[in-house]
């Protein structure tokens, strides 16, 4: 093979330039079908990841990658709406807004994934109801979007297949972290899912990808620019992810903990925060009035609606209202306890979150930590700082990812930013390199 152009458009890359679009098409093409080995793509990628990607470019790679599967499509009906978190822990939120957005007339198309590393996926999470399947066909899923008004489903194959080969390479190559990288990464998946309108929620934190907020806002203009690139609407929060967000770790209670909210039983007041601010942003992207936002919304979690949208979910993937109420943590209960008195100062959501994880390997779904004393609060010698589902835990361990210091820390807000696409494309910059 005459590979001369492709080693012009390495060296190009390696010394900063940007790669036009039929480049790009031709290198995504020649990687998925296997004409391209991995060798070149790695330099590329860190290239990528070190010289950073100007925004044209940015969109060029994505609409190949899109460009190396099958699309989604809805028919008729629009706007559909995805959201998308990068990855938390205790992030209950997508089993909870995916019914309650429905129930306010927007339908939603969940694309999810696994967990991964310390960070929960909500298929797991979703799966624990038993019954519940995930592998929908493509016309499966948009079926069920269409008849049910939502539906979570595992990215099939087919869609995106050139991320998957990519993002095996990056992470072999340390070229995860790449503004440009991640967020073709991101809304290639989007694009082929058939979304209309995305919401993105992008963690800061020491439990998120995007350690400070000022990296995590850069990702989310870049997130919001190029769905713009797309025609499409789109908001990205900035939130928290220095502790967990809800108080459930572990896939199945973690399920508990979106029933409960749902059915009103239980609401955690930091989740209650997280799932308002991405449903207000959901309902906006979809072209809801301002003024009628919060009415829909309080008045489908109020009135049960969004809940037994919820039942009609689980049971339009092979699960039933009496699987939903039979789910239960664990029954073997452990504490974790305060060794001192004092505030707690901190807690390590990756520890929390790896902990959880072992604990549902091997106790099952529904093992996992209940937060108990959540940041802030004063502790006595003795107090419970969080419950433990399960059997395979030391809860010395637990006790080890809660930092107790002499006074409370500074408030950090969960939500620091949210950015708007009629904002981000106002400051839009062609020639600007993330
Ligand atoms: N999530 C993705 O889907 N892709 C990335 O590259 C990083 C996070
Ligand atoms: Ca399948």
């Amino acid at each position: 093979m005459d590979d001369g152009w492709l080693r012009r458009a390495l060296a190009a890359k390696r010394d900063g330039e940007s790669l036009d679009g039929a480049t790009w098409r031709r290198i995504i093409e020649g990687y998925v079908d296997g004409t391209i080995d991995d060798a070149p793509v790695a330099a590329l990628a860190m290239a990528c990841a070190i010289r950073g990607m100007a925004e044209g470019e940015i969109a060029a790679l994505t609409e190949a990658m899109v460009a190396s599967g099958d699309v989604i499509s809805f028919g008729s009906l629009h706007p559909v709406l995805d959201k998308h978190s990068s990855g938390g822990v205790g992030d209950t939120v997508s089993l909870i807004v995916v019914p309650l957005i429905a129930e306010c007339g927007v339908p939603v198309a969940k694309l999810s994934g696994r967990a991964l590393g310390h960070t929960g996926g909500t298929l797991d999470k979703f799966e624990a109801i038993p019954g519940v399947r995930t592998d929908l066909s493509n016309e499966e899923f948009a079926a069920q979007v269409r008849e049910v008004g939502c539906a979570i489903a595992a990215q099939s194959d087919r869609l995106v297949p050139a991320d998957k080969k990519l993002y095996a390479l990056r992470d072999r190559t340390g070229t995860v972290p790449s503004v440009g990288l991640i967020a073709a990464s991101i809304v290639s998946k989007k694009i082929a899912g058939g979304a209309d309108a995305i919401v993105f929620d992008v963690k800061t934190g020491r439990g998120a990808f995007m350690r400070t907020v000022a990296d995590a806002t850069g990702l989310a203009r870049t997130l919001v620019r190029l769905a713009a690139h797309f025609g499409r609407r789109a908001s990205a929060l900035v939130s928290d992810m220095d502790e967990p967000l809800g108080a459930a770790v572990g896939s199945g209670i973690e399920a508990v903990e979106a029933r409960d909210f749902l059915r009103g039983d239980d609401r955690d007041p930091r989740l209650s925060e997280a799932i308002f601010a991405v449903a207000r942003e959901m309902l906006s992207v979809a072209g809801i009035a301002r003024a009628e936002i919060e009415p829909r919304l309080l008045d489908a979690l109020q009135s049960g609606a969004a809940y037994e949208r919820f039942v009609r979910l689980v049971e339009a993937q092979g699960g039933s209202r009496a699987a939903l109420d039979g789910i239960a943590a664990h029954p073997h209960r452990v504490s974790a306890t305060a060794p001192r008195a004092g505030v707690v100062a901190a807690i390590d959501a990756v520890a929390i979150g790896e902990l959880a994880r072992e604990l549902t390997v091997a106790d099952g779904p529904f093992a996992g930590i209940r937060i108990v004393a959540r940041v802030g609060t004063p502790v006595r010698a003795g107090d419970v700082l969080a419950e433990c589902a399960g059997v395979a835990i030391d809860p010395q361990a637990v006790e080890r990812a809660f930092t107790i210091g002499t006074t409370a820390p500074p408030a950090r807000p969960l939500l620091e930013t949210v950015v708007r696409d009629a904002e981000a494309s106002g400051s839009a910059n062609p020639a600007s390199q993330w």
